[in-house]
């Protein structure tokens, strides 16, 4: 699969405006965009560090995947999210390599990206997100 950057780093937080002020106060980094989910049932923040974005993930659901990740592993680093060119064929390379897919087919992510997962079973433990981004294409 042809992969050109590391897109984000998805962060799991219980509550954006608690996190906030770390990444933005300490770090220097300035938040962009506050955006929710629905699909997902998140509310997520966007930083951003030369290309790559931090995405801080707070669930707004007991449903969340989110909520069930903080709830089994606290707070931290969720997953790692890949910029490729192509989501479709960067799943099917996935898949042909025996990867096992979360998605089958991309969907729409935040900020109008096409995402896809693959399960971290797969992968040593690392949730792992493709996504591509309609604009640049
Ligand atoms: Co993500």
């Amino acid at each position: 699969m042809n992969l050109t950057h590391i897109e984000h780093l998805g962060i799991a937080v219980k509550s954006i405006e608690a996190a906030l002020p770390y990444y933005e106060k300490v770090l220097g980094l300035k938040c962009y965009n506050i955006e929710e989910v629905a699909d997902q049932k998140v509310k997520t923040a966007f930083l951003k560090i030369g290309q790559t974005k931090i995405e801080l993930l707070e669930p707004t659901s007991e449903e969340s995947t989110i909520a069930k990740f903080i709830a089994n592993r606290g707070e931290g680093i969720h997953h790692i999210a890949f910029a490729t060119d192509n989501v479709v064929d960067a799943l099917a390379d996935a898949a042909g390599n025996g990867i096992r897919l979360i998605d089958a087919a991309p969907r729409k992510g935040a900020e109008g990206l096409n995402i896809a997962f693959l399960h971290p079973k797969s992968t040593g433990g690392v949730l792992t997100e493709l996504c591509e981004d309609p604009n640049k294409i």
